[in-house]
């Protein structure tokens, strides 16, 4: 059992404990609030527009990428633009397919059922929603054995939205029967910054533009983490200093936190110099690496690579992960280009 089940890390994008509330205060209520994202942005305000227009439910949207940018943000924010209720649940639990059946009867017209997490669904929940979701049709079995019978009710013109962390997961006739996927991607610091600005004066905390600017660096291209980086260097700023985050109280603030200049953390900087040290910087299985530094491989997978391959400092190769000459130069070591020279060709 590795380091990431008993110590949270501060640069996790999936919710802690203290965000819980920062999370329902910052999040953007509409879509001009929310910032980033363009492409999606886009392509959700036409749907949307056209559904309206047409006094129609919208498609059924899919929206998956790593936690923290702005999945349920997204998903509260279209039952805003399209002026209808939303009901919230997610794959795990919806425990029975009977539940589903409870959800859907329950819908009116023009709702929004999201369901996070839709990858854990179980089987035979999702053999429900697949009628739902195409023909707006639920399939009631009564009776057992011979007797039984099937009996087709008709739901309402509904939308689901889906979100998942791992698309991989779906199933691939579950993945067909969404109108519209959208990928989510880390932030740029440009974004970035504009999330950080909005949330301190949503907050009410005064702070210098180089200050927020740190902490939009290191917030790994993740709303969630830079609104919870702000919310810590804002209590330090207010117990060590007079109130205002300058550059100099978020460098000191955020060096405290252990988090270096691009957010990465201690993890972040085991895993990469095991893999320098141990294997000469790769390439080297997923499993072999997991077991040197005693972490389970789909964690490693799921929770530590993603950011390090989005940074460019990981590689991933038929022959498995490679430390990347750009990580080698932000851990101040030397790359040496020859060592990945099969012996045999020396
Ligand atoms: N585009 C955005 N602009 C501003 N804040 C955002 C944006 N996306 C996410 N956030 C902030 O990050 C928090 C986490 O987002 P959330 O939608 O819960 O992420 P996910 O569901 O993908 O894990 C939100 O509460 C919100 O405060
Ligand atoms: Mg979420």
């Amino acid at each position: 059992m590795g380091k990431e089940h008993a110590i949270a890390r501060i640069i996790t994008g999936k919710p802690l404990a203290e965000d819980i509330s920062l999370d329902s205060n910052l999040r953007p209520r509409s879509l001009s609030e929310f910032i980033g994202q363009a492409k999606i942005k886009e392509n959700l305000g036409i749907s949307i527009a056209a559904a309206r227009a047409r006094g129609e439910a919208l498609d059924h949207v899919l929206l998956y990428g790593p936690p923290g940018l702005g999945k349920t943000t997204l998903a509260n924010i279209i039952a805003v633009e399209m002026g209808v209720s939303i009901r919230i649940t997610s794959g795990p639990a919806i425990e029975r397919s009977g539940d589903l059946a409870a959800i859907l009867t329950n819908l009116h017209a023009q709702d929004i059922l999201f369901i996070d997490e839709i990858h854990r669904l179980g089987r035979d929940v999702e053999e429900v929603l697949y009628p739902a979701m195409e023909e707006r049709a639920l399939d009631i079995v009564i009776g057992k054995g011979p007797t039984a019978k099937s009996l087709r009710l008709k739901l309402p013109a509904f939308t689901l939205i889906g979100a998942t962390t791992r698309f991989a997961s779906l199933s691939a006739p579950l993945r067909d029967r969404f109108g519209s996927v959208y990928r989510m991607d880390y932030y740029d610091v440009h974004s970035m910054e504009a999330i950080v600005k909005r949330s301190a004066h949503l907050l009410g905390v005064k702070a210098e533009d180089t200050g927020l600017h740190e902490i939009a660096c290191r917030s790994r291209g993740t709303p969630r983490v830079a609104n919870r980086l702000l919310k810590r260097v804002r209590d330090y700023t207010q117990v060590k200093a007079d109130g205002e985050i300058t550059h100099d109280i978020a460098l000191t603030a955020l060096g405290r936190l252990e988090v270096d200049p691009i957010g990465l953390d201690e993890i972040d900087h085991r895993l990469l110099r095991s893999i320098i040290e141990k294997f000469n910087g790769g390439p080297v299985g997923l499993e072999t690496i997991a077991a040197s530094i005693s972490e389970e491989a789909d964690t490693i997978m799921d929770v530590y690579e993603p950011y390090l391959l989005q940074l460019g400092f990981l590689d991933r190769t038929p022959r498995g992960r490679q430390v990347t000459p750009l990580a080698y130069k932000h851990l101040g070591l030397a790359y040496n280009k020859d060592k990945n020279v099969q012996p045999g060709l020396l």
